[in-house]
């Protein structure tokens, strides 16, 4: 079994419901990255339609590539090394349908209730070596449905004390890798 997560800046809401692209945030490469790496994903692809913005991510993804680098952060620099950064979601569904042989099971996620599956259900099958899956993050104020319609499934949300719930996309990560890949 195989799991991948991509980070989407686009399409996505911002706060009057407009279809934006957000740009890409350092923490969100260095967080994710090493969530990504605790709990075993295969890779970790940040994707915006934005030439300048990939550059930017590129160039991070290069200093923290070096020996260099590796010497003086190797926690960092290794979870670098799972970072792929895509134009459009359609490119890392093929890249990953060329490499697994065949179309990763996506799983959308999202802090409203329009879940389809629970954590419990959806407890990732180590045993099962043939099934790769695709997590999906948002950043903004959430994806827009036309993305969430493309997965294969939705997860429930994450739910805490009830009253307040606006996780950061880092902390979601965090806890949907624990659920579903924890020990
Ligand atoms: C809407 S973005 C918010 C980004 C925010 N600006 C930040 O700094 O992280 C958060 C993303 O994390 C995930 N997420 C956040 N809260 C969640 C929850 N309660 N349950 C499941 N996923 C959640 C979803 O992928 C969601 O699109």
């Amino acid at each position: 079994m195989s799991v991948y997560v991509a980070l989407l800046h686009h399409p996505v809401y911002n706060k009057r419901h407009d279809i934006v692209s957000t740009c890409i945030t350092g923490f969100d490469l260095h967080d994710i990255a090493r969530s990504c790496l605790t709990y075993g994903v295969k890779k970790y692809y940040v994707v915006n339609p934005m030439p300048t913005q990939r550059q930017f991510a590129e160039r991070i993804v290069d200093f923290w590539s070096d020996e260099e680098a590796l010497e003086f952060n190797w926690t960092r620099a290794e979870a670098f090394k799972l970072i792929a950064i895509k134009a459009e979601l359609a490119d890392v569904i093929a890249e990953i349908t060329e490499a697994e042989g065949q179309r990763p099971k996506i799983i959308g996620t999202s802090a409203k209730p329009q879940g389809t599956i629970s954590f419990k259900d959806l407890k990732l099958d180590a045993g099962d070596t043939k099934q790769s899956y695709l997590i999906l993050l948002g950043t903004g104020w959430g994806m827009t449905e036309e993305v969430l319609t493309q997965a294969d499934m939705i997860l429930e949300p994450i739910i805490g004390e009830g009253g307040y719930n606006h996780l950061s996309v880092r902390s979601a990560n965090a806890i949907i890798l624990d659920r579903l890949l924890g020990r």
